[in-house]
């Protein structure tokens, strides 16, 4: 028996918590006899102190093992998923995962919910009337089984200390931590029951590393512990200095993936979605190269096969179908507003943490724990990096229920763009692939 303030304050002064003090304070979490404040207070001691390679490895492997590790082996296949660190607008796994099952490799995957200023695939998901992100044990398996797709929330059964935690370090300053980062998503990621993985860590205003030599430090730890269990895990670093895509926001969001599943080609959302997905797709044995597995992810978007792995899935979720045959006809926001430039010129940056933030002013996300979310809130773009504008033009389209945060919100969407007189470039997306050998330049065209 250990005394959780002795080791708060271990953590605090810089100390290294053992295995069985680790676990004496996540399982007394998990049952209640440690409270949410000394958690809190363990987190921020770790936020500010930080974690080695080898306690963060612990915590990882005690935060996994809070839980059932889901064995798929009697399902064929190599098993693959995908997890990013986290972004805004970032919606890359909903359009891939069906993307990727279409190519025939099987991909079972556990997401979050919105944290800190990026959004959650769970969310997202939820935003569809009557999906179901709580499957079973039983259920989770039954549809990877049947369909070859399936994305659940942590459970009680599959990583429960990490749906605790997450939803905690989103309300008390302590997600941007690469140990926490670490141990938050390998242990949703070990626990799944797959063979391989893909990362996205994602660097820039937006990301939760915005200097390249933190999301190559956190891409390293991720690697190195993917490996560590026995997971071939490779990585790219991405940008995530303006939101991926054009919309931010859960309903929104969605209906821009069901667009690029039926072929709309959107460029910065897509080009990382296929690298990705022909990652995925080489990983799990049905091609050589990524290219090639590029290749494939793009017959299956132009074929309609990954579309219709999609709706395969939401049934199997039982989420209702006729939203993503008519999406117009989900239900609409009270305001929407249209923000128009202040300048002409071309756009230099759009800032992702701000819009980030101003899509949880506008509903789209949580302040507190229990906070309910506005499917529709959030923000449409019309224009991105690199595009010219004129003043008055419109830049960008806001929704949301909530009057008293109208103009604020508007106010922040346009102070978000930035302007240059001269032509700008778009932003080079992909930076590197990284895997346990190291960091490669990656030149790939998709
Ligand atoms: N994604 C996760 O699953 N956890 C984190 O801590 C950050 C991003």
């Amino acid at each position: 028996m250990f005394n959780p303030t002795e080791l708060i304050r271990k953590k605090r002064d810089g100390g290294k918590p053992s295995r069985e003090e680790l676990e004496f304070l996540i399982k007394g979490y998990l049952d209640g006899t440690i409270p949410e404040y000394q958690m809190s207070a363990f987190l921020m001691a770790v936020f500010f102190r930080r974690m080695d390679f080898e306690e963060t490895s612990v915590f990882t492997d005690v935060m996994l093992h809070s839980g059932v590790v889901v064995d798929l082996s009697s399902i064929p296949g190599i098993k693959v998923d995908k997890h990013s660190t986290g972004g805004v607008g970032d919606k890359v796994s909903i359009i891939l995962a069906p993307m990727v099952a279409a190519c025939g490799v099987p991909v079972p995957m556990i997401s979050g919910r919105g944290l800190g200023h990026t959004g959650g695939t769970l969310d997202k998901l939820e935003s569809i009337p009557g999906f179901r992100t709580n499957l079973s044990l039983e259920e989770y398996k039954r549809v990877i089984a049947e369909v070859g797709v399936v994305m659940i929330g942590q459970t009680k059964e599959i990583a429960p200390a990490d749906k605790l935690m997450y939803a905690l370090r989103d309300v008390t300053g302590t997600v941007e931590s690469i140990p926490l980062i670490s141990g938050s998503i390998m242990s949703k990621k070990l626990a799944e029951g797959i063979d391989a993985l893909v990362l996205d860590i994602k660097t820039g205003r937006g990301a939760f590393m915005q200097k390249q030599e933190d999301a190559f430090e956190l891409a390293q730890n991720l690697i190195a512990i993917g490996t560590n269990f026995g997971k071939t895990t490779i990585g790219f670093l991405t940008d995530m200095n303006q939101p991926l895509g054009l919309a931010a926001g859960n309903w929104l969001e969605i209906v821009e993936c069901i667009d690029c599943l039926r072929g709309k080609h959107i460029p910065d959302l897509m080009e990382v979605t296929y690298v990705l997905g022909g990652a995925m797709v080489m990983l799990g044995g049905k091609s050589k190269t990524i290219q090639e597995g590029i290749e494939q992810c793009k017959e299956v978007i132009h074929n309609r096969k990954a579309f219709d792995k999609f709706v395969e899935m939401v049934k199997r979720h039982e989420g209702n179908i006729f939203y993503i045959m008519n999406p117009e006809s989900y239900p609409q926001s009270k305001f929407n507003i249209e923000i128009k430039s202040n300048q002409t010129g071309y756009i230099s940056g759009i800032d992702a943490l701000e819009i980030g933030h101003t899509c949880i002013q506008l509903g789209a996300g949580r302040m507190k724990v229990d906070d309910v979310i506005d499917p529709n809130a959030g923000v449409i773009f019309k224009k991105k990096i690199g595009d010219k504008v004129n003043t008055g033009e419109t830049l960008a389209t806001m929704f949301t229920d909530v009057e008293r945060v109208v103009q604020e919100s508007a106010n922040r969407v346009v102070n978000a763009f930035t302007f240059s007189e001269t032509p700008v470039q778009s932003p080079t997306l992909i930076h590197a692939l990284i895997d346990k050998d190291g960091v490669h330049e990656w030149k790939t065209a998709v």
